[in-house]
């Protein structure tokens, strides 16, 4: 059975239920009139009737024309229809009998292409309404449309519930939220009227919509001040967080373009900066994504930034007086540069605009000092420059005093004595001793006799002067030396004259010798304390000395 043969004998069957008796069948082609809204359409009428008087036609509202008639067809042309929805009656007379076919009818209007509604430029995550307009179609429940983003379907909707027959404008939405992966693809919007299988299809798409998707947080970084020496290079970076598509880079410095080098993951831009001129320039980012542009602004700060040069009123200052220190930048330093003036590490004065000046009492233990002068700026983090040193040499005059000059020493006859008295001072001054105008030795030790007591004169010189100071000597001497020197020989000559008569000499001479043996013994203490405390004070003097070396 062909399948255009059922509704036909469905027809029959219908026919011979309603019109008990009749002995002829009618058939309608088509079945059901699709045609499109003000254009015409044919009827065919076909029955088995075999009169030759037999009459077919349509009962209708819509101006027609019979085509042809004949026996056994009869073909009618509805002309221009304008109803959208119509039920036709085809009925046929045979022999007095007289058999009806209703048929239905549909105008349609050919859908004009949809419209996309313009989609703007969207920030990843955004949520946007895609609308799309189809006008004036009919019939609507014929209708449907689709969007798409690329070949992927995002939302079909169709309109079988409606029940208008005249033709409808419809708008359909769809929320899109917009993700990285939708940038560059196309939005269309497909209209489908589907009047299968008694009318045609017709498929219309409209103009594609491009998505322009981007991200491109506002937060552009670039240090806002950046600070450098006139001709000095230093990097500056321009930066975003997160960029889609990829972020161009611009940076100029005074309106000059700077040559860029751009990071691996394309967020970030580095420039050298450098200018020959002190002052501030303006550092503009341009960063653009997606077409959106955003700036953001730093200023460059160009200092001239010299070393600066310390001067001392003088290097060699006698102890006691004062040294004028000074520190100055060459004329064409930048105005903020700030200076201090420092010894060691001990800050002189603090810091303060060029020039600097400090007036410094000089003490003895200053020899050595070395001082310095360090400038900076006062902003931007950049290291200190500092002066080429100065090392103050401090002099002094010479100073004698009971411990380095004792005014008085005792010697004892026939021993190895030294005349003790040494002086401090800057450069370290010479000592000499006179005794009655003759030069003695001081610090190694001479032979003495009682001759050598008396007063010497020690003068003490260095460059910055003379000191001068009496020392008394005191000679220890015993006469019974010399007594003894006589005595013996008497005594041998006396043992020869009464040899019997000794003993008592003889005990008396033995206490003589005890009595030296102990003043010898007393001599020799005596002398190494002498030697000792001597050098001892030679020691300490030398030492104070090293202390005031720095
Ligand atoms: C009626 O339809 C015919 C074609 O079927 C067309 O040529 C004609 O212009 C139409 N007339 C009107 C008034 O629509
Ligand atoms: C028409 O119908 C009559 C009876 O109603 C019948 O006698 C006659 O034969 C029929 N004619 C044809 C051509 O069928
Ligand atoms: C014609 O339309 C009516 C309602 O409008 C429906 O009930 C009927 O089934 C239709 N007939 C055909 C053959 O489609
Ligand atoms: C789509 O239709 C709506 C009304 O339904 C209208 O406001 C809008 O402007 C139309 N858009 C376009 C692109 O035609
Ligand atoms: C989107 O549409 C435009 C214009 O029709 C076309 O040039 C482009 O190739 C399309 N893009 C894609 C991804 O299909
Ligand atoms: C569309 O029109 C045809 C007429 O060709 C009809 O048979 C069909 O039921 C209609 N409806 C839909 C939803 O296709
Ligand atoms: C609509 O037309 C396009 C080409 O223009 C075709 O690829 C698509 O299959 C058609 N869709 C239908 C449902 O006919
Ligand atoms: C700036 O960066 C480039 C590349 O990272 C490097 O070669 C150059 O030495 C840097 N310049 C300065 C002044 O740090
Ligand atoms: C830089 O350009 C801006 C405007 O483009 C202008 O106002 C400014 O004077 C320029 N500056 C210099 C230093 O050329
Ligand atoms: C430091 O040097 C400048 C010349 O450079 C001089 O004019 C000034 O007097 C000097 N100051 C001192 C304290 O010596
Ligand atoms: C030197 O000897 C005298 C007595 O002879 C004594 O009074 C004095 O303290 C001694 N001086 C020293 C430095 O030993
Ligand atoms: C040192 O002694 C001399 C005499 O020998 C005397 O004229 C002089 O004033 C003394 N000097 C001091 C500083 O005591």
């Amino acid at each position: 059975m062909r399948p255009a043969a059922l509704p036909l004998a469905l027809c029959a069957l219908g026919v011979i239920a309603g019109q008990l008796g009749a002995s002829f069948e009618l058939l309608v082609e088509p079945e059901v009139l699709v045609v499109e809204h003000g254009g015409s359409v044919r009827l065919k009428l076909k029955t088995t009737c075999q009169d030759p008087e037999a009459t077919g036609n349509v009962e209708t509202s819509i101006r027609k024309q019979l085509v042809t008639t004949g026996p056994g067809e009869t073909v009618v042309e509805l002309l221009n229809v304008t109803v959208w929805k119509s039920s036709i009656l085809c009925y046929y007379v045979c022999n007095q009998t007289r058999l009806t076919v209703p048929v239905n009818l549909t105008a349609y209007r050919v859908p004009a292409p949809a419209v996309l509604e313009s989609i703007p430029q969207l920030v990843v995550g955004e949520s946007r309404e895609l609308a799309c307009n189809v006008s004036d179609v009919a019939p609507i429940q014929n209708l449907t449309v689709i969007l798409w983003r690329g070949s992927e379907v995002l939302h079909t909707e169709t309109f079988e519930q409606h029940s208008q027959d005249e033709p409808v404008a419809v708008r359909v939405t769809h929320l899109l939220t917009a993700q990285r992966r939708d940038n560059g693809q196309n939005i269309t919007c497909q209209a489908l009227l589907n009047l299968a299988p008694y009318g045609p299809r017709f498929n219309t798409t409209s103009e594609p919509q491009t998505l322009n998707v981007y991200e491109f947080p506002e937060d552009l970084k670039l240090e806002p001040d950046i600070y450098l020496e006139t001709g000095e290079t230093v990097n500056a970076s321009c930066a975003v967080d997160r960029a889609f598509p990829e972020a161009e880079f611009k940076l100029e410095l005074a309106n000059r373009t700077l040559t860029l080098s751009t990071s691996q993951d394309g967020h970030q831009a580095t420039a050298e900066v450098s200018h020959s001129q002190p002052g501030n320039f303006r550092l503009v980012c341009t960063v653009t994504v997606g077409g959106v542009e955003q700036r953001k602004e730093a200023t460059v700060h160009v200092y001239r930034f010299p070393s600066p040069q310390l001067n001392v009123s003088t290097a060699s200052p006698a102890a006691g007086t004062a040294v004028t220190v000074g520190c100055a930048l060459p004329r064409d330093h930048s105005a903020e540069l700030r200076l201090r003036i420092r010894a060691g590490s001990r800050v002189l004065a603090g810091w303060g605009p060029s020039p600097l000046l400090f007036n410094l009492m000089t003490r003895e233990e200053d020899d050595g000092m070395e001082l310095s002068c360090d400038a900076k700026l006062p902003v931007g983090g950049k290291a200190p420059k500092t002066s080429t040193p100065i090392r103050l040499t401090v002099t002094a005059g010479p100073r004698m005093d009971d411990g380095s000059c004792p005014p008085s020493q005792n010697w004892t006859e026939g021993q190895g004595e030294t005349l003790c008295c040494s002086a401090r001072g800057k450069p370290s001054p010479s000592v000499e001793c006179t005794k009655d105008g003759e030069p003695f030795p001081t610090g190694t030790p001479q032979p003495v006799t009682r001759a050598h007591a008396g007063i010497y004169q020690c003068r003490a010189t260095n460059p910055l002067g003379t000191a001068v100071r009496n020392v008394t000597v005191w000679v220890d001497y015993h006469d019974p030396d010399v007594v003894l020197l006589v005595l013996v020989p008497a005594v041998v000559l006396a043992a020869l004259i009464a040899g019997g008569m000794g003993y008592h000499i003889y005990y008396h001479k033995k206490k003589i010798r005890e009595y030296r043996l102990q003043e010898r013994q007393k001599q020799l203490e005596m002398e190494q304390r002498r030697t000792a405390g001597c050098s001892e004070e030679t020691a300490a003097l030398n030492g104070s000395a090293q202390e005031a070396q720095p």
